[in-house]
């Protein structure tokens, strides 16, 4: 049920080895999608490189997503290449340092705006472009990333959980204006993972230490554990799922204290 063989699909936000988004790719290419992966600035453009020269036949491309432009560019190129799109999977997250360390209420304007539109509104942008390609294939999966976050108090997430509250709105409001057309969106809200983008949150550490304490599963998630339910909401198995946040997270959401 979970298999992609004769799918493409389009993976933002791989970084390096530990990004949930390359765990997706991982998975997707072993069961069978061709990929599009991106990579946002020339900075990370060889470790992406790398990574996706282990995959078959992968497309590279630039994208980062605060750009219109750049977002059309990659979606011109995916219709070129793959002649439509059946699945993408949206991992770009980011907030500047500071808000990411002071006290919430001394976010910025300007940190306020960087972090919603890199983690939230990208989501929205994103899927318009793909959106077109994705009625050619008589519909399409689209899967982005957030953490509980969203709806609760973290030390230290601060306009990560804003953004993120935005990002699963978006999720609802962009499911309904797809459905007629058979595109489902849908969320995971993974467990905390230490990945690059969580290295940037003060304290990070001792948010694992909660999980390993007080999960029902007495730990946090592996990115291979997201990766495989992101299998499920990419395939055909999750045909009558769209705006839903699936919390993979070792049951932390169900605790109160
Ligand atoms: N690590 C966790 O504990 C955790 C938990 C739940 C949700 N998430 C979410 O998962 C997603 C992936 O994060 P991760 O933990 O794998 O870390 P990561 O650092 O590997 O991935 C974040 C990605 O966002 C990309 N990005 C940042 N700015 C961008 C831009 N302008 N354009 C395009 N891409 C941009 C980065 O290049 C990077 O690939 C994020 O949305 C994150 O918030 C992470």
């Amino acid at each position: 049920m979970c298999d992609l063989t004769g799918k493409h699909g389009l993976i933002v936000g791989v970084a390096n080895k530990r990004s949930i988004s390359w765990a997706i790719a991982q998975a997707a290419a072993a069961s069978g999608a061709r990929l599009a992966v991106t990579y946002p600035s020339e900075r990370l453009e060889e470790n992406v490189r790398e990574l996706a020269a282990k995959l078959e036949n992968p497309l590279v491309l630039p994208c980062d997503v605060t750009s219109d432009q750049q977002i059309a560019d990659l979606a011109a190129t995916l219709d070129r290449e793959f002649g439509g799109l059946d699945f993408a999977v949206h991992g770009a997250g980011f907030a500047p340092a500071d808000a990411l360390h002071n006290p919430f209420v001394e976010t910025s304007r300007e940190s306020f705006r960087i972090a919603l539109d890199v983690s939230a509104y990208s989501l929205v942008g994103l899927t318009r472009a793909v959106a077109p390609l994705m009625e050619k294939r008589g519909g399409g999966s689209i899967l982005t990333l957030t953490f509980i976050g969203s709806g609760r108090v973290y030390p230290n997430y601060n306009v990560m959980g804003v953004a993120k509250a935005a990002l699963e709105s978006a999720v609802r409001y962009l499911a309904s204006d797809l459905g007629p057309k058979n595109i489902r969106v849908n969320a995971i809200s993974a467990g905390a993972i230490k990945t690059l983008a969580a290295s940037g949150i003060a304290g990070f550490s001792s948010i694992l230490q909660v999980y390993r304490d007080r999960a029902p599963l007495r730990r946090s998630v592996e990115t291979s554990e997201v990766a495989d339910a992101a299998m499920f909401l990419l395939s055909p198995a999750s045909r009558a799922v769209t705006g839903e946040i699936l919390m993979v997270d070792a049951g932390m959401h169900a605790i109160g204290l």
